[in-house]
């Protein structure tokens, strides 16, 4: 282990925020393995999960005794296929606590549920209406509404941020108006670790009966969502941010919005009838779901959500928020390096730059001494062109990680400053 490291370590490393850590982590084999000759430090958790054992075995344990395609078959394994893919949906239904199930439609991921409902619900609108969104969403949430605006002559408007990457919301107050119709927000930046008033936006744009789709992809393992408390419209999400597989996603959509969306992609699913003469379409949640969908994923997907209500969701904010302040701190105390993002409530997301040296240049040398985190724009370039910089180095943190971890981090840090000194 890094000497640096080894003197930085606190001795507070696995119990603190009140989670077996040391226990959690057994569950994760990923975690167990040198990289170039150091303990793996794993603090890329924003950019993807990792999985435990539990997830790994639902999906081997699904292809192993219960693989064949849903909704189609009379035989037991297609029956047993379908109860698993339908099961994860309840699953999921729970966990957000939605209505009903036909308010869970799976996607690949948090990018397919948001281009689902822009070309949709993007449908209806023509030029001149607006869709508001923030200057600190990441490019999922901006890409599909600016393919909208080239087809439809929609207008994009951005909310500002402040100089600690918070929403200006007397901006939002000014920017929605009678021409938005809807507003894109993100619950939580994953540049900058914001975490938003979604509720308050919300209630903002419903007393103008204004639509609101939240990306859920930075917040869903961190804290604990009720899309009926929060009241939102769509929520989306996806599965390999969650400790899930990748490739499988959700949209939460309220039902009596859903009931009104055109059909998206057409085959499989997504029909009742079809004849040359024309198609009869499936009801929800099916509908929005064309073709042969990803079971393995939702089989992954639903262990996943077990297993982060086994842990807790409120024990996992509790120590991510523990992980983060003490991240915080130590970063703060390294000599020319500044945080990027500084919001009064943020996520486990530490972004940052340290003069004289490339974020590449970081993410590098960390990676030399096990630890891993993401270096660059983060799939969020409008954040970086808003604080006039190329892109961070960013530890992002999950339920998994330690504050050892985090030391691991400082310390090799101080020599990458000493390096390029
Ligand atoms: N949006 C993902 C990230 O934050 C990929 O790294």
């Amino acid at each position: 282990m890094n000497s640096n490291a080894t003197t930085l370590t606190s001795g507070a490393a696995a119990l603190a925020g009140g989670l077996d850590v040391e226990a959690i982590r057994q569950d994760f084999p990923i975690l167990h393995q040198q990289i170039n000759g150091y303990p793996l430090a794993y603090l890329d958790s924003a950019a993807s999960t990792q999985r435990p054992v539990q997830v790994i075995d639902a999906i081997r344990r699904y292809y192993t005794h219960d693989h064949a395609n849903v909704h189609r078959g009379v035989h037991t394994l297609s029956h047993r296929a379908t109860d698993i893919y339908e099961g994860a949906r309840e699953t999921t239904r729970r966990f957000i606590n939605a209505r009903s199930t036909r308010e869970i439609v799976f996607t690949r991921g948090t990018t397919e549920a948001i281009n689902l409902v822009a070309a949709t619900l993007g449908q209806r609108l023509g030029a001149g209406d607006e869709i508001l969104i923030s200057a600190m969403e990441h490019h999922s949430n901006i890409v599909p509404w600016q393919m909208l605006c080239e087809q439809r002559g929609t207008i994009l408007r951005v909310v500002p941020i402040n100089d600690r990457g918070e929403l200006l919301l007397d901006e939002f107050e000014k920017l929605i108006g009678k021409r938005t119709r809807l507003v894109a927000i993100t619950h939580v930046s994953n540049a900058l670790g914001t975490v938003n008033p979604v509720q308050q936006i919300v209630a903002s744009a419903h007393a103008r009966g204004i639509p609101v789709l939240i990306d859920g992809a930075q917040a869903i393992a961190h804290q604990a969502v009720d899309v009926q408390a929060m009241d939102c419209d769509f929520y989306a999400f996806s599965g390999h941010k969650m400790c899930g597989p990748t490739g499988i996603g959700v949209l939460y959509g309220r039902e009596s919005l859903l009931e009104t969306l055109p059909p998206w992609q057409g085959g499989g699913d997504m029909i009742l009838t079809v004849s040359f003469s024309g198609t009869t379409y499936n009801e929800l949640p099916y509908r929005l779901e064309a073709g042969t969908p990803h079971i393995a994923g939702a089989a992954g997907l639903g262990a996943a959500i077990d297993y982060l209500q086994k842990i807790g969701m409120e024990d996992i904010a509790r120590h991510e928020a523990d992980l983060l302040a003490y991240a915080s701190q130590a970063l703060g105390e390294v000599p020319g390096l500044r945080l990027v993002g500084t919001a009064a409530h943020k996520a486990g997301v530490a972004s940052f730059n340290i003069d004289g040296i490339h974020p590449h240049d970081i993410g590098t040398v960390l990676d030399q001494h096990g630890v891993a985190i993401r270096a660059g724009h983060h799939c969020a370039m409008p954040v970086m062109e808003r604080y006039g910089i190329p892109g961070t180095a960013r530890a992002s943190f999950a339920f998994y990680n330690t504050r050892t971890e985090i030391d691991q981090m400082v310390g090799a840090l101080r020599l990458a400053i000493r390096m390029f000194a």
